[in-house]
């Protein structure tokens, strides 16, 4: 079904506008069969901040931000679906086009803005969906225009609580202008001091649902310490290293688009972004489990990604040149090299190089 989809549907929507290609994509994923899902591997099986996961491939933020399709994706053989960000109230974004594509680069820039169709429309998807299994969280920011952004973030925990299976506190966005100071210092601080709050409140009802935070990777190393004291101190279950970055590579091929404004996502972040996961392991030093996401595109690059730090890693920029066929390779390479090496499990994996990685030149 991904092949038939992936061959039909690709080189169409290669040609399309890139918001309307991903348009399409997820009003195909809504028309496709509702046959079970394929089962795992049971080597690819991890625990994570309390949850089981089937496997440790997610579909990251972004794809499915107003929750139309965690179903769909998760059949496709997806560990684990993010969907949002979703804010509170509903909002448009930034004027298009605000999605551009960098094939030679196989990277993606976007400053789509956080549209969100709004709380209200996204919790309704998510509880005719309850009971349904597998593992949905929600990412969660603020409305541009909010006078109090940290308080969105209180009512959308408090909202969702009784439908995610984690929480992802999105303060990385760089296209919510004044978004990414939340990461700094007091701010950081105080937010977190909320989020855990508002988390404690409403776990009488939901229990306690593990809260990520989601980092830039454009963070200074200073900050970073500070970011990761924060987290540990109060307590946060996990980090997501991490958004898209507003660097752009002097490597990037397609110089024109790689003008546009906005963050830059898949192969062209994957240096940087492994390199901060390796940063924010070394600083953890296990008091919470790290995802990784940025750039990848293979089972090499995931489990890049798993030796330095990750727990779980999530893509999404990949799919757009190399099809929902991916995910299945990814976990099969996944499988062959713990095949080559039985003795070895995932989680053993888990920050092998980090150490090593942090002594590297700095990517450029
Ligand atoms: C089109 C697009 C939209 C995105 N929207 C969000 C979002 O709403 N919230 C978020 O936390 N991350 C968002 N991201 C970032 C991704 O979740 C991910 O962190 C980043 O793209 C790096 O992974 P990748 O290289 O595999 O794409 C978006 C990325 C892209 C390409």
């Amino acid at each position: 079904m991904i092949g038939l989809f992936d061959r039909l549907a690709r080189p169409l929507l290669g040609l399309l506008d890139a918001e309307n290609a991903h348009r399409l994509a997820v009003q195909g994923l809504k028309l496709a069969p509702r046959g079970p899902a394929h089962g795992d591997d049971a080597r690819l099986s991890v625990r994570v901040f309390g949850l089981n996961f089937p496997n440790p491939v997610g579909m990251a933020a972004g794809f499915d931000k107003h929750g139309e399709v965690p179903d769909a994706l998760l059949r496709l053989g997806f560990g684990f679906v993010e969907v949002g960000t979703v804010t509170p109230r509903p909002q448009a974004g930034n004027p298009r086009p605000r999605l551009f594509r960098l094939p030679s680069d196989q990277g993606v820039i976007n400053r789509l803005g956080f549209n969100s169709e709004g709380a209200q429309a996204v919790l309704a998807r998510l509880a005719a969906r309850a009971g349904s299994g597998g593992l949905v969280g929600v990412n969660v920011g603020a409305n541009k225009e909010s006078p109090d952004r940290i308080a969105d973030y209180v009512s959308l925990i408090e909202t969702f609580a009784p439908v995610a299976s984690y929480f992802t506190v999105n303060i990385s966005s760089p296209n919510t202008p004044g978004l990414r100071d939340l990461q700094q210092g007091q701010l950081f601080d105080e937010l977190l001091a909320r989020v855990v709050d508002a988390r404690a409140r409403v776990s009488r009802q939901a229990g306690l649902t593990p809260l990520l935070v989601k980092i830039a990777p454009d963070l200074t190393l200073n900050e970073l310490d500070d970011v990761v004291g924060a987290a540990r101190r109060r307590r946060v279950d996990g980090m997501i290293v991490g958004n898209t970055t507003l660097a752009r590579p002097p490597s990037l091929k397609d110089a024109k688009t790689a003008k546009e404004a906005g963050g830059l996502s898949g192969r062209p972040l994957f240096a940087l972004s492994t390199r901060m996961l390796a940063e924010t392991y070394v600083r953890a030093e296990g008091a919470f489990p790290l995802v990784g996401t940025g750039g990848i595109d293979s089972g090499r690059t995931a489990l890049a990604k798993i030796r330095a730090g990750a727990s779980l890693v999530q893509l999404y920029s990949s799919l757009v040149f190399r099809g929902l066929g991916l995910v299945g390779d990814i976990k099969a390479e996944l499988v062959k090299e713990l095949s080559r090496n039985r003795h070895v499990s995932l989680p053993e994996l888990v920050g092998a190089d980090a150490a090593a990685m942090t002594a590297e030149s700095w990517p450029r």
